[in-house]
């Protein structure tokens, strides 16, 4: 990682109060979506997805096992990490593979683009993983996007492997019904 911004890379805990502040970093991942699998617009707009996604995190940062790390370089918020713990039988794993009683979910993590490939994501990871670790989650999953290439190599640096794979059929958007 680049000296510069590893002595000024600072991971503080976030909370619910937090929430608000995270609309641009979330809406910097659905970017990132758009732009790493376009054959699948239209995409729903920035308001849209940040609406759906607020309820999520909202949900999860008012239960005790989330996890919200906040990324700062000099004093700036330039990204975050936010993950998670279930009970297995809580999970689609339950039904499938033998894990641990728990298993922490990395719900999301997001680096805003001009602090990219610095090592600030595998910060935000390896603290995350290391909370998990320590709450007796070392079961871990995650969703991504299967086009989101430069997610995947960080994760699979990581040991993550592909486990169970969505595949969906639009059929029912309006451009889908008007061809
Ligand atoms: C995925 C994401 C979080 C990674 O964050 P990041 O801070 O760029 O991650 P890192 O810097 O740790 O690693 C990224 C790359 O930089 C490289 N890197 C790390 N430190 C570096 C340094 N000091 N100098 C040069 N390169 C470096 C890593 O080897 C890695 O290389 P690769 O892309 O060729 O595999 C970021 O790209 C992002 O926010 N993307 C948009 C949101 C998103 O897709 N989130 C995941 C949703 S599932």
């Amino acid at each position: 990682m680049d000296q510069r911004v590893t002595g000024e890379l600072r991971l503080l805990r976030g909370s619910a109060a937090d929430l608000p502040s995270l609309q641009p970093f979330w809406v910097a991942v659905h970017h990132q979506h758009i732009e790493s699998m376009p054959h699948l617009a239209p995409y729903v707009a920035d308001t849209t997805t940040w609406a759906y996604r607020a309820i999520r995190y909202r949900e999860l940062l008012n239960k005790t096992r989330t996890i919200l790390l906040l990324a700062e370089v000099a004093g700036r918020r330039v990204g975050y990490g936010l993950a998670h713990i279930h009970k297995s039988g809580d999970t689609w794993v339950a039904d499938t593979w033998v894990t641990g009683p728990t298993i922490g979910e990395i719900e999301s993590v997001s680096v805003l683009p001009d602090y990219r490939n610095q090592g600030i994501g595998t910060h935000l990871l390896d603290r995350l993983e290391q909370e998990l670790a320590d709450a007796g989650a070392t079961d871990l999953i995650l969703g991504t996007l299967p086009g989101n290439a430069a997610a995947i190599r960080m994760y699979e640096r990581r040991g993550f492997q592909s486990t169970w794979l969505y595949m969906s059929r639009f059929a029912g958007r309006p451009e889908s019904r008007n061809r």
